[in-house]
């Protein structure tokens, strides 16, 4: 650039050079993300720890993180440095040939796994979450030579055609055709929402028993009871429901489902993609649960959001070199070394760090902090968490019925950048999520302290006041 121009950009200001580009997206990109989700644009230019900054300098306290792919904070110092070393060294390798990071990442993850499942078995890796979704299928269709598979009403597994076939959502699937092989949706244990109308204090677990019974004779439609053959090869499954707004089933509810799957040979598939990697205070979301999954999907939260990387962890019988061997599934970027080096160092982090104790202790404050507010909001209809997956449920006055339009109004508002607490002007990023698109799903970065966690609540209740008085 010549200098003059250099001069005349550098006196365009951020409001005016906003504005053009937003007008170049509204020509040129594609709306078919989930951008246009809000009504307000945010271009942000720069990130630290749990804080996004658009070019006016307005600071953004992030309560979602990338959808928690970025659970331990932007720009991590740690993970960066591991990045940019990676650059100097070996920056690209196809993915045919060998690198250490790649072997190292694969090793220490069936070895954590091996030590908390006390099970062997393998990692293949791929780049985005609905890509390793779609590989997962493939070693389950491999294995018990059946395509069909149960997956939970409130799911969300990706969007790609696979993916999408067994996440819960028509609208997903609406404009694309027939999916021969969509899901049977069974109703997720989202108690404050019993599908059945039961409590939870006298139900025992009544949602699960009427699966059971579909088991319990051939004109159900699932099994021929003369060899006891299902026609449905796994159960899908995120322990804690992530885009279905961070709904947490009763603790005895995987370990009961899955003696039932065991009974018919059914294999449990447990998307971590969104709740691994301690975002619920374990490694993994399903160890609340004491069940031992047949395959793991993991993504997100593995690279910090840095060069993606995704993957599966299989029981050995499910991916020996036997039975899914060379040549099975593949993609140029599937062990990209950018990705494999963060990732890493990403569990070398995690080794030496206290996330089983801080994670929980820092998601009880929290907790008890948003339940404050709902004792002065009766908007608030829930609020509930594990570890650092945390659900505000937004409704009516009533506490039940669903409130979109005071969560969107309360969503828009903590955009626009324009919130007073803590004594400077400032923006709070929340994700909705939820059946009903009420619910907060709060991922916040698990390095956040006590007092962040004060002037997120304080920016969040200032938003909720505003909000409502926007909605009445
Ligand atoms: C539980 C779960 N599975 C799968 C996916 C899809 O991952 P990706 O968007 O990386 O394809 C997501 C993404 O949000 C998710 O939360």
């Amino acid at each position: 650039m010549k200098q003059k121009e250099k001069a005349r950009a550098r006196a365009v200001k951020p409001e005016k050079q906003e504005d053009e580009l937003l007008q170049l997206e509204k020509k040129y990109c594609s709306w078919g993300d989930t951008v246009h989700y809000a009504e307000k644009l945010n271009i942000f230019n720069r990130a630290e720890g749990m804080y996004l900054y658009d070019k006016q300098g307005t600071e953004f306290v992030d309560l979602q993180m990338w959808y928690s792919a970025v659970n331990f904070g932007y720009k991590n110092p740690r993970l960066n440095r591991a990045l940019k070393k990676q650059i100097d060294t070996l920056p690209q390798l196809a993915c045919q040939y060998l690198h250490e990071e790649k072997i190292r990442l694969a090793a220490r993850l069936a070895q954590k796994i091996e030590v908390t499942f006390e099970t062997k078995g393998r990692v293949h890796f791929n780049v985005g979450g609905a890509s390793a979704v779609e590989d997962s299928l493939k070693v389950v269709r491999n294995h018990t030579g059946r395509n069909l598979v149960f997956a939970f009403m409130g799911g969300y597994h990706g969007r790609t055609l696979g993916a999408s076939a067994i996440t819960s959502s028509f609208r997903y699937r609406e404009k694309f055709g027939h999916f021969s092989d969509r899901a049977c949706f069974i109703p997720y244990p989202y108690c404050f929402r019993c599908p059945y109308d039961k409590r939870r204090d006298y139900c025992d677990l009544y949602c699960l028993r009427q699966f059971e019974r579909l088991f319990e004779t051939e004109y159900y439609s699932l099994i021929n009871k003369k060899t006891n053959r299902c026609e449905f090869s796994a159960f899908y499954i995120e322990a804690l429901q992530g885009t279905g707004g961070y709904v947490i089933p009763p603790l005895e509810y995987f370990s009961r489902l899955k003696e039932l799957l065991d009974r018919y040979k059914i294999l449990l598939v447990d998307d971590e993609i969104q709740m691994g990697f301690y975002r619920t205070g374990k490694f993994w979301a399903i160890e609340h649960f004491g069940v031992i999954p047949d395959i793991i999907v993991f993504g997100k939260a593995l690279t910090n959001g840095l060069n993606p990387i995704s993957g599966i962890w299989a029981k050995e019988e499910l991916i020996s070199p036997e039975v899914f061997p060379p040549g099975s599934t593949h993609s140029t970027f599937s062990s990209n070394p950018l990705g494999t080096a963060v990732g890493l160092e990403t569990l070398k982090l995690i080794e030496e760090s206290d996330f089983a104790e801080q994670v929980p202790k820092k998601g009880r404050y929290f907790i008890a902090r948003l339940r404050e507010l709902q004792k002065k909001y009766p908007e608030i209809g829930d609020v509930d968490g594990m570890g650092l997956a945390l659900r505000v449920e937004i409704c009516e006055k009533d506490g039940y019925t669903p409130n979109r339009a005071l969560t969107d109004a309360i969503t828009n508002i903590g955009l626009s950048g324009n919130l007073k607490s803590g004594g400077k002007k400032r923006g709070l990023i929340l994700d909705v999520g939820g059946y009903y698109k009420n619910v907060f799903t709060l991922a916040p970065s698990l390095y956040i302290k006590e007092k962040e966690i004060d002037l997120a609540v304080d920016l969040f209740e200032e938003a909720l006041r505003k909000g409502i008085a926007l909605t009445k």
